[in-house]
């Protein structure tokens, strides 16, 4: 038996979440965001699983787009990005997939290319989160411009990305919406596309055409200090304890003796550290739930291990089970102790973690 550190995917978790977003957007198509390595789960493990009920994939990059293509995945892959080298473009007009342009110099760059097929093309507009995206203005130029281009496989589609959605007290969506709706009408867009989870969630203006979920397909709230118990956790961070000492009163406990014992009192070590992708900002009283029952993580956050406070549970023994995030402990409580968002910690999850699939097939 190797180290029990593992996170295991909750394949019909992940099925519960696309048919919440589908109940949401029962109009809408539905272009599921897996890029980075699917927030960590497994590009391939949760492409496979939602190909045949989804109407598209976004990913940052070819690189990723590519491992979706191998996976023969017939829907538009959607590379969110675009392209960074002009050698790029050969690849991804023979492998047909979507690129979103955003930077004048991609468009120099893609009407001066020569390709056996054109590329479809997603423009992004900036409606004010201001990274990437063509002002307003410059986006009907840039339409008028590459319309004429037979490199583009018509039509164009127009999408933006929201800032502040996540805060329902924002005015910054609804300016958004205004400015993205304009566009759509003004250049006779067929298919648009606007809203994250936070959008489809909250925003019903923001669901035009296309959505982009990502986070809540994962079962995490895109709310800050909000647990949404309509979402189902995908991933169970699990792992066990590897040692059940009795400390003394006034032991300190791990690097920096930041913790010391108010009494003799049994303390437990678990196999998990920062190099897993337990946040190493996890401060003293985070919860771990060990045997199923709440305990406080004491001291510091170490590279392969913590330590609990074992007081409530003084029967625990070497190789109890315990799970770091998931269900019954929503990985969203960890992040915000961690000054923090579950995006990150899904994203940080070790190499090291062994992953599994509750679906013994995937
Ligand atoms: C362009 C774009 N659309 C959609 C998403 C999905 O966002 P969320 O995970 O909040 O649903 C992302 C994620 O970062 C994104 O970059």
């Amino acid at each position: 038996m190797t180290r029990p550190t593992q996170a295991i995917i909750d394949i019909s978790a992940l099925q519960a979440n696309l048919l919440h977003v589908k109940n949401h957007v029962p109009q809408q198509k539905i272009m599921a965001v897996v890029k980075a390595n699917a927030y960590g789960h497994g590009t391939v493990r949760i492409a496979s699983t939602i190909a045949n009920e989804v109407d598209g994939f976004a990913v940052c990059c070819l690189e990723e787009a590519l491992q979706l293509r191998d996976l023969h995945i017939e829907q538009p892959i959607i590379i969110l990005e675009g392209f960074f080298h002009l050698d790029e473009l050969a690849i991804i007009s023979k492998q047909d997939l979507h690129i979103v342009l955003s930077t004048a110099t991609q468009v120099k760059q893609l009407t001066k290319a020569k390709l056996d097929k054109p590329i479809n093309v997603w423009l992004k507009v900036d409606t004010g989160m201001h990274r990437l995206g063509f002002t307003p203005k410059d986006t009907v130029s840039v339409y008028q411009l590459i319309q004429q281009h037979n490199q583009i496989s018509a039509p164009i589609r127009l999408m933006s990305h929201l800032a502040c959605a996540d805060d329902l007290n924002s005015d910054i969506t609804e300016q958004q919406v205004q400015i993205f709706s304009e566009l759509v009408k003004y250049l006779k867009i067929e298919e648009a596309s606007l809203a994250n989870s936070a959008g489809i969630l909250g925003w019903p203006t923001t669901h035009f055409d296309w959505v982009r979920p990502g986070i809540m397909l994962y079962g995490a709230s895109p709310f800050p200090n909000i647990i949404d118990k309509t979402l189902q956790p995908v991933m169970q961070l699990k792992s066990s304890l590897i040692s059940v000492k009795r400390c003394y009163k006034g032991d300190a406990v791990g690097y920096g003796a930041t913790w010391v014992c108010p009494q003799t009192m049994p303390v437990g070590v678990i196999a998990i550290g920062y190099a897993d992708g337990y946040p190493r900002h996890a401060p003293t009283g985070t919860p771990v739930l060990v045997n199923g029952k709440r305990v406080p993580l004491i001291g510091r956050v170490s590279m392969d291990m913590i330590t609990v406070d074992l007081r409530n549970q003084p029967n625990a023994r070497v190789g109890d089970p315990v799970l770091l995030w998931g269900t019954g402990l929503p990985a969203e409580e960890i992040a915000s102790l961690s000054g923090t968002i579950a995006y990150e910690l899904f994203c940080n999850l070790g190499s090291r973690v062994k992953k599994s699939s509750s679906d013994k097939l995937l």
